[in-house]
């Protein structure tokens, strides 16, 4: 599940490293590995610019996580950039839960902004902000959010899962 409800406390360099230990790991196209993990810890020099980075619905959440990662991807190196990222970002998340750590990637976020605040060239591109921490009771949310803070559904298996060509109905 993706939380919105953190405990404020930072989390350490070592947890981050260790994170990113399990995301480098993730299969690439050509092994290519386009990807680039920009972090701040809430209670480091970088936090307060990169609590700017999501949009004003993820402020009202995001800022009580322990760091702030932006997920970079290389277009110039692979033309699955987007792809391989994400799943570098899917074992990061994976290796999170195994640490007691909870993530939460926000698409909403400015990429402008986030260029400016991390100095990139032309070729690495903003894919997401990921929020990471350890969970907070609900309570912490306010009254909408809170209501939201439950598992979210998936499709049935059948709708995903085909032998063979794909059922026209799954298709549309
Ligand atoms: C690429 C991506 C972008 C997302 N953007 C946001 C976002 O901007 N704000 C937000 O609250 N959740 C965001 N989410 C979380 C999804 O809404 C969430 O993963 C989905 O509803 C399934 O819920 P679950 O992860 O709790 O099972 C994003 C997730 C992904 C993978």
């Amino acid at each position: 599940m993706s939380p919105r409800a953190f405990v404020a406390e930072p989390l350490s360099t070592a947890q981050m490293e260790q994170l990113a230990e399990a995301a480098r790991w993730a299969p690439s196209a050509s092994n290519k590995q386009p990807w680039h993990f920009a972090y701040a810890l809430r209670d480091d020099a970088n936090w307060q610019a990169f609590s700017q980075l999501p949009n004003e619905f993820n402020r009202r959440w995001c800022l009580n996580a322990g760091a702030l990662i932006v997920l970079l991807s290389d277009k110039q190196a692979s033309a699955k950039h987007s792809f391989d990222a994400g799943c570098a970002w899917g074992y990061l998340a994976l290796q999170a839960h195994s640490m007691g750590l909870a993530t939460h990637a926000m698409g909403g976020f400015s990429a402008d902004e986030a260029r400016t605040v991390l100095g990139l060239p032309e070729h690495l591109v903003p894919e997401i902000v990921i929020a990471v921490g350890r969970r907070a009771d609900a309570s912490v949310l306010p009254d909408d959010l809170r209501e939201r803070e439950v598992p979210s559904q998936r499709k049935p298996l059948t709708e995903v899962l085909s032998a063979g060509a794909v059922p026209t109905a799954a298709a549309a």
